[in-house]
């Protein structure tokens, strides 16, 4: 029995910076964005989104009369909690109206647990075929102005359903993970802003992918020449970009341009509008790659490589199904990203001040969220969610 992801969709907020407009603010040669880290521009969330609103915006056109009811697990990976205690997919369980009979958690290891929500469903559907397993993966990447992060900011959700027999992307077995303690990124519960150590991160995020892929290897997973396509964590484009020549060169292979964009090119393309969006990066890339790829990709192997900072690496792969251009939301998700709003400096720096009230006060805010789902208010410490125009 195959099983794997069967629908997928995303969601980033309404609202973009371009990095140009960043760069001539900071002082730095436009091209140090675009092409040194190969970004264009940065999702900004409205003051009325948050976590669970993108998420739930993210897994809205997933959810139908059919699989409302079969949908008995899920699971919310993100690193932008809002809550101590209750797991935001409750949040999301109720506004699409899932069943009540489906057990709800929220997973944490920075960008890598979207895949361990992946493993877990996949496991669940393999004891139990009937069942299917809605993951999302939603974060606010902030690191603070005039940081070198700052151009590395973004937010953006994905959502997909697990379940046996999918039409989209059957997952292999084999997979390889490395795990250590590290200190490359990180961020205290009283900070709104990551801490981070930018250079070593990115000579972690390499070890865990040789560390990785070796495990895969031993773990029996196919040859580099068997895998057609790459997909990256993104924190920017660039990093997948130099994660690939990587990967090539531990095996014993050369990359020139072409190659390069023909492996992992398709998958870039949303990433580059959006920004790190954290445990939800990869899997915007795995769209990316499904909708962009030129090439119809029925039966070819995809490589993915999912990476968190502190640190957890797990290399896997899976097989593209046959058919799977057919269920694609392309369509939807250009229009997404293209009808988004344009900031100013002045419209960004205003809106990324902003973070979650912490004085346990009434909070009211102003409709701007352009998405179906919105954060209407905080009253007596509870999180009011609605629909927009509601
Ligand atoms: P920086 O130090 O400001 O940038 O920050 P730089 O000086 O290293 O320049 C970046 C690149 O642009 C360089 O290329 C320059 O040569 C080039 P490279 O040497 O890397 O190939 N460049 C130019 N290119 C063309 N024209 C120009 C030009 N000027 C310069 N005029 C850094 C870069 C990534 C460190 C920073 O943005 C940062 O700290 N970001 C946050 C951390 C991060 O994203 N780390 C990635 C790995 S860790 C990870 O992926 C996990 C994460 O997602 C978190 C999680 O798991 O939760 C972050």
């Amino acid at each position: 029995m195959s099983v794997g992801i069967d629908d997928i969709s995303f969601y980033s907020s309404g609202m973009f910076l371009p990095l140009a407009t960043l760069a001539e603010h900071n002082g730095e040669d436009p091209d140090k964005y675009r092409i040194g880290i190969g970004q264009n521009r940065m999702g900004v969330p409205a003051q009325d989104e948050d976590i669970v609103t993108l998420a739930a915006n993210a897994a809205r056109p997933l959810i139908n009369d059919e699989n409302r009811e079969k949908i008995t697990t899920v699971l919310f990976a993100t690193e932008s909690s809002i809550d101590q205690s209750k797991a935001a997919g409750v949040y999301v369980q109720r506004l699409l109206g899932l069943g009540s009979n489906c057990r709800v958690v929220e997973l944490k290891q920075a960008c890598y647990s979207a895949t361990a929500a992946l493993q877990m469903a996949c496991g669940l559907v393999a004891r139990k075929p009937s069942v299917q397993v809605l993951i999302v993966a939603s974060d606010i990447a902030r690191y603070g102005f005039d940081t070198p992060g700052e151009a590395t900011q973004g937010c953006g959700a994905v959502a997909f359903i697990v379940k046996a027999e999918p039409r989209l992307l059957s997952v292999h077995a084999e997979n390889g993970c490395y795990s250590e303690d590290v200190m490359d990124f990180w961020r205290p519960n009283y900070m709104d802003t990551a801490l981070v150590d930018g250079k070593y991160s990115t000579i972690i995020y390499l070890k865990a992918l040789r560390q990785s892929w070796k495990n895969y290897q031993e773990a029996g997973g196919l040859s580099f020449g068997e895998l057609s396509r790459f997909c990256y964590h993104l924190p920017f484009t660039k990093m997948g970009e130099k994660a690939h020549r990587k990967l090539a060169v531990t095996n014993g292979e050369t990359m020139d341009e072409a190659r390069l964009e023909q492996q992992i090119g398709a998958g870039l393309h949303y990433n580059r509008q959006i920004g790190n969006s954290y445990s939800a990066s990869l899997y915007i890339g795995l769209v990316s790659l499904l909708e962009n790829d030129a090439e119809d990709l029925s039966g070819k192997h995809i490589g993915l490589f999912s990476y968190g900072s502190g640190c957890v690496g797990e290399f896997f792969s899976a097989t593209v199904q046959p058919g799977y251009k057919t269920f694609s939301r392309r369509a939807a998700h250009i229009d997404m990203l293209e009808t988004r709003q344009e900031l100013d400096y002045e419209g960004y720096a205003s809106l990324f001040s902003h973070t979650s009230p912490k004085d346990g006060g009434e909070h009211y805010f102003a409709e701007e969220a352009a998405g179906h789902f919105r954060l209407a208010g905080i009253h007596d410490h509870k999180r009011i969610y609605t629909e927009v125009g509601e």
